[in-house]
């Protein structure tokens, strides 16, 4: 059913950027679009595994916060999805932060929904790794199959073979040559793609399907992969609409292509594919399994993603909504209001902070007329952002211990602090600027004293 040239070890990556969402106005009502409910004709696929070998995924969420109520769901959503094509839960590593199924904020305590009218997609998720164990050394240690390399969590791994199959999803927020993580610090592209090599080198797997859901998010693999194309997924959507048997990778990229572009509108997302461009003919079923209750779906090219008339909102906006909405429904003069004003207020005035200091300091280290120029210098297609992915770390550091923490609205600025780097400034000259252009330290959440530097 699925040809394979023998021995080969692929690697197919799938990228979508700012993936479009809705309003976050009621995540409980107009949110995420209506997967398939068909769920109840499960059917173990268990005759599969000698044949194309055992079916690996690890999925996980890079944020935490009710705001960022999505990037869970869709985790828990993808292992719902998983487990009704038939892999099995031994073979399924879950990262989340799991904040959200008892937050005060959810309507529902217990539940977590994926889509408007959804049914619960949290019940029966495996807690591997939750809270302040939603590591990147975890989730690397997971991939490599590197049980003694964990801590804290299930120690759950893919424990590969030659023959198998690994799925990897990662849904979040992310900047360029970064993906957020709900603990500190992020993960960055450069150690990301030293993994991947590290397990390809180690030959404990047939072929590796990378998701990647974030936003600004294609400089990931930029010049860090052979082989560069374009294209991306919001799969999961679409998986419940299709039988996976048939549908194949790049049909279902050019569904999502064709939503996300969303008629070009300011927040619609670009779409990419990297890796091995072949890859993409294989039927998704070797990654999803199916559900059996699709089977008898032909794919029909327009039948599904329907463009809806949802509103895209820029997902590094999502906090900031999360407040704004919470504050205008809260009762005049309640506590809940006025808690919600100063988080709004907090957040959009660390936002102005970032801004300003990363233009202050492009100003102090390049000059008034070629600071800005600097900054927003985007690498030709095929360079990596950064020549140096330690220089981009440490220089990360030296702003975030004069300047606060970068945060998760503040991975944006990665492009220009890796230009920093590119343009050959040293440590101590990037202490000197960011010393100048901080003059006062933040004090709320988002020093890096409370959490630790991002990077
Ligand atoms: C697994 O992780 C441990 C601890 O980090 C390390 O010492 C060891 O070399 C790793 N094993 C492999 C096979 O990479
Ligand atoms: C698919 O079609 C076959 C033959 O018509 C039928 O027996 C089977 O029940 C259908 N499966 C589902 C899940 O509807």
């Amino acid at each position: 059913m699925v040809r394979y040239l023998a021995g080969a070890v692929v690697v197919l990556v799938l990228i979508s950027i700012s993936v479009f969402v809705e309003s976050r106005h009621d995540i409980v009502g107009d949110v995420l679009k209506l997967p398939s409910e068909v769920s109840s004709f499960f059917r173990p696929v268990a005759d599969d595994d000698d044949s194309v070998g055992t079916r690996w995924a690890v999925l996980i969420a890079g944020s935490n916060g009710y705001w960022n109520y999505r990037h869970q769901a869709d985790i828990c959503h993808a292992y719902q999805l998983l487990r009704r094509g038939g892999v099995r839960e031994e073979n399924i590593v879950v990262f989340m932060y799991d904040d959200i199924a008892y937050d005060e904020e959810n309507p529902r305590p217990g539940v977590i929904i994926n889509s408007p009218h959804g049914s619960d997609v949290y019940n029966g998720v495996p807690k591997d790794y939750t809270g302040e164990d939603v590591t990147v050394d975890n989730f690397f240690a997971a991939i490599l199959g590197n049980k003694s390399a964990t801590t804290g969590g299930s120690g759950k791994v893919v424990d590969s073979g030659p023959n198998d199959h690994i799925f990897i999803y990662y849904s979040d927020h992310g900047g360029p040559g970064v993906l957020g993580m709900p603990t500190n610090p992020y993960m960055y592209a450069g150690d990301l793609v030293d993994v991947l090599k590290k397990k390809h080198a180690s030959g404990t797997y047939k072929s590796l399907v990378f998701y990647l859901e974030a936003c600004e998010s294609g400089s990931i693999f930029e010049g860090l992969l052979p082989e560069g194309d374009l294209y991306s997924v919001a799969w999961m959507e679409d998986s419940d609409i299709h039988n996976l048997r048939t549908e194949t990778l790049r049909q279902q990229y050019q569904q999502v292509k064709k939503r996300t572009s969303n008629d070009n509108s300011g927040w619609g997302s670009h779409v990419m594919q990297y890796g091995d461009l072949k890859l993409s003919t294989e039927e998704l079923f070797m990654y999803m399994g199916t559900n059996p209750a699709n089977d008898n779906f032909t794919f029909v090219e327009d039948n599904s993603l329907r463009l809806s008339s949802s509103k895209a909102v820029n997902q590094r906006d999502a906090d900031l909504l999360h407040f704004w909405d919470k504050y205008r429904k809260a009762p005049e003069g309640s506590s809940r209001k006025i808690k919600a004003q100063k988080q709004f207020s907090e957040a959009m005035s660390h936002r102005m902070h970032l801004d300003n200091s990363i233009q202050l300091i492009g100003k102090l280290l390049f000059g008034i007329e070629s600071g800005s120029e600097v900054l927003k210098t985007v690498r030709l297609v095929g360079e990596p952002l950064v020549d140096d992915w330690l220089c981009l770390k440490t220089l990360v550091r030296t702003f975030e211990t004069h300047c606060g923490s970068l945060s998760q609205y503040g991975m944006k600025h990665m492009r220009s602090i890796a230009n920093i780097c590119n343009a050959g400034i040293s440590k101590e000259q990037m202490s000197e600027a960011s010393a100048q252009a901080c003059v006062t330290f933040p004090s709320n959440p988002w020093s890096s004293v409370s959490k630790g530097f991002t990077a």
